[in-house]
């Protein structure tokens, strides 16, 4: 039976590509693949964590813009994903601002995941921002993309507790390890088409 194919674009290490894609291939019963990742950093980590595993990968060129991509590298990555016959578009540490017509071509089909439980901490370094609040937890969450940042549909959320003698480092560690196990369960229930999303996501168009 055909796969539900995921594309995923990231900037950087490729950590929640890498739970996505083991968890997939550990598991013959879990429905999707990655069909493609593409960045937009030639030297990401994303990309060589791709390659070593035999998953189509590309690099694009963003263009002159510093938090979007320009118009034609962001056509030409909606014919990539086109190309390789992409169900879903995963954003996996991409940092960059997608556009209405990237949106458009995947309306409803593109999903971020952030380092903070929305809709607190958007943005940049999420983990920082909870420290500096003093929250006692924080987390992960998984939410459909809209034009905005960090702000679409929320699809699911893992907590996880700030300890008292955290470090940057350390609680964005821990968050990571929630978003390695909600990353793929999000991605299979999408597959398995146990989530539909109403309302929010389709007003801005
Ligand atoms: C993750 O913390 C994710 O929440 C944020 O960017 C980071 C990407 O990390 N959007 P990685 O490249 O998947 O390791």
């Amino acid at each position: 039976m055909r796969k539900y194919r995921v594309g995923v674009l990231g900037s950087g290490k490729g950590s929640n590509f890498v739970a996505l894609a083991d968890a997939a291939a550990a598991d013959p019963t879990i429905p999707y693949e990655i069909a493609l990742v593409l960045s937009d950093v030639a030297e990401a980590g994303i990309l060589t964590q791709a390659r070593n595993r035999g998953i189509a990968a590309q690099y694009l060129s963003p263009g002159p813009f510093r938090t979007r991509l320009d118009p034609p590298t962001e056509a030409a990555c909606v014919a990539a994903l086109q190309q390789a016959e992409v169900d879903l578009v995963a954003l996996a540490g991409f940092m960059r601002v997608l556009k209405d017509d990237f949106l458009r071509a995947y309306l409803t089909k593109v999903i971020n995941i952030h380092p903070s439980l929305l809709p607190s901490f958007p943005g940049l370094e999420a983990w920082k921002q909870a420290l500096e609040h003093g929250v006692k937890f924080t987390g992960c969450t998984v939410h459909f993309v809209d034009p905005g940042v960090d702000t679409g549909p929320i699809i699911g959320q893992l907590a996880v507790p700030v300890l008292d003698d955290d470090t940057p480092e350390t609680l964005h560690a821990r968050i990571q390890v929630a978003e390695h196990e909600l990353y793929p369960a999000v991605v299979r229930a999408l597959a398995e088409g146990r989530i539909t999303v109403r309302g929010r996501l389709t007003t801005w168009l």
